[in-house]
């Protein structure tokens, strides 16, 4: 298979060719500007008034807009891909906080992410997915913990690419882990030594260590931040269809 970050309109895609029936949508919002009113309140009415309460707790606004474009995005991007309302689609959540949609977690899956400034989500069918992005900016906070997220062959793997020059790499092995974490449903309590990825400089060539094969990774970097999608499908590789999310909600 050939994958290649590559990017169209300002959103970050992922070449990943095949049976376009089993493609994955994955959603980009972008905050450019501060919510409208009007926006706001066009969200919420989708939300329940569960989920609503939720977002209220959430102490800064940019916190509770990344939450309420995170759960609108989902239920528009469900609707928008196998039908009905978006206000009636109902979630459950694992022990471990992995959302999914309720009776239907064998055939649908999604998963979101949110960072400064942006929210993604991925809608896949008969496929599992994981999603993470974050900002490049965080290398920094990426590089302290380096010791306790990245096996020694990694550091060493990054040390390397970072003496020649490629900087963001830290950050996407970070977001490629966690993606791969939350499509598992696990969360940051895993030692995430013990993932291990072989990767190139553009990570356009992206494998776990050791594995069955069934997994497939993409990251993109776009407008200084990093995307990351983990994917296991049991039949060919799926498309993955990068859009902005600007006109869903
Ligand atoms: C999953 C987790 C790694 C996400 O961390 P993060 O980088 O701060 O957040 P992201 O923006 O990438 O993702 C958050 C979204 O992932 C989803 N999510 C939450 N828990 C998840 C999990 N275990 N697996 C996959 N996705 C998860 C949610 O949709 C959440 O967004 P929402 O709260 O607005 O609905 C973190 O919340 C975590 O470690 N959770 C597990 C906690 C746990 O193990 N609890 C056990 C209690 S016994």
């Amino acid at each position: 298979m050939t994958r290649h970050a590559q990017m169209a309109n300002g959103v970050p895609g992922f070449d990943a060719r095949s049976s376009p029936a089993a493609n994955i949508d994955f959603w980009i919002y972008r905050f450019d500007q501060e919510l409208t009113a009007a926006v706001r309140d066009r969200c919420g009415l989708l939300l329940t008034d569960e989920e609503r309460d939720r977002i209220a707790r959430f102490h800064t606004q940019e916190r509770r807009d990344q939450a309420l474009i995170a759960r609108a995005l989902s239920r528009r991007a469900l609707a928008r891909r196998f039908g009905g309302a978006p206000h009636d689609w109902r979630f459950s959540a694992t022990d471990r906080g992995r959302p999914f949609v309720s009776g239907k977690e064998n055939a649908i899956d999604f998963n979101l992410s949110h960072a400064a400034g942006c929210v993604v989500c991925a809608v896949a069918a008969g496929a599992r997915v994981g999603v993470d992005v974050e900002p490049i900016a965080r290398a920094g906070d990426i590089n302290e913990v380096s010791a306790r997220v990245f096996s020694e062959r990694e550091r060493r793997r990054l040390k390397d690419l970072m003496s020649c020059g490629v900087a963001d790499a830290p950050v996407r092995l970070w977001t490629v882990k966690e993606a791969y974490a939350k499509a598992l449903g696990l969360g940051l309590g895993l030692d995430f030594r013990t993932l291990e990825f072989v990767f190139d400089a553009g990570f356009s060539d992206l494998s776990l260590m050791s594995g069955d094969g069934s997994w497939r990774f993409h990251s993109a970097v776009a407008q200084g931040v990093a995307y990351s999608l983990a994917l296991q499908s049991g039949g060919e590789n799926p498309v993955i269809i990068s859009r902005d999310a600007a006109c869903l909600l």
